[in-house]
């Protein structure tokens, strides 16, 4: 049986956008984006600090969707960011990779996904995330870069290059 809301879906969106709609939770109205990209498997919560991570905060004249804490069978809660007229720079990737390891990139022209991919982090990371330690070189008056090495990529644990203290958990509140 179609509910009144599946009609509605049905009625305004071709049958390709209606299936990826129905994947969605729920009673979740989007309207689909023609371009832009879906940053989808973000670890449940981490939405806002993502948008951030795009310089997205405050008022904004960007499209966008943000669903938080939805069930996922991959992820028990995910967080999904939608964004029209926007591709991602590697660098972003990057720091979404630090925040949300599972994270997709899914990237539409024509309403269609042309691209897929999924966030990869690098082995080391200049540059990005300070170091916890007070009194590491890095934190100094030196003109010192931060330099961390990537030992675990799911879950991120990160470990500084100069004095070893090590970086796993709200590195979201850490980065440069
Ligand atoms: N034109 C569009 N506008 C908005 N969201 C879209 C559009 N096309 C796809 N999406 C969203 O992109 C995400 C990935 O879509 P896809 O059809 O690849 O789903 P999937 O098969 O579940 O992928 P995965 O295996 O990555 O979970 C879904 O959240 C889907 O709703
Ligand atoms: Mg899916
Ligand atoms: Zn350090």
């Amino acid at each position: 049986m179609k509910t009144a809301l599946d009609q509605e879906i049905e009625k305004a969106v071709s049958d390709k956008e209606y299936s990826q709609l129905k994947e969605e939770p729920k009673g979740l109205k989007v309207k689909p984006i023609n371009n832009g990209t879906v940053i989808d498997h973000i670890a449940g919560g981490q939405a806002l600090n993502v948008l951030k991570i795009l310089g997205i905060s405050g008022t904004t004249d960007t499209t966008l969707s943000v669903v938080m804490n939805v069930d996922s069978r991959k992820l028990g809660k995910k967080d999904i960011v939608k964004v029209e007229d926007r591709e991602l720079l590697e660098q972003e990737v990057n720091r979404i990779a630090l925040i949300a390891p599972a994270a997709s990139i899914n990237i539409i022209r024509d309403c269609k996904i042309i691209a897929k991919r999924k966030v990869d982090l690098p082995d080391e990371i200049v540059g990005v995330v300070r170091c916890q330690n007070p009194s590491c070189i890095s934190n100094t008056a030196e003109p010192i870069q931060s330099r961390m090495l990537v030992k675990t990529k799911n879950p991120v644990l990160l470990r500084c290059l100069y004095c070893e203290q090590p970086l796993t958990e709200n590195i979201a509140e850490y980065l440069i």
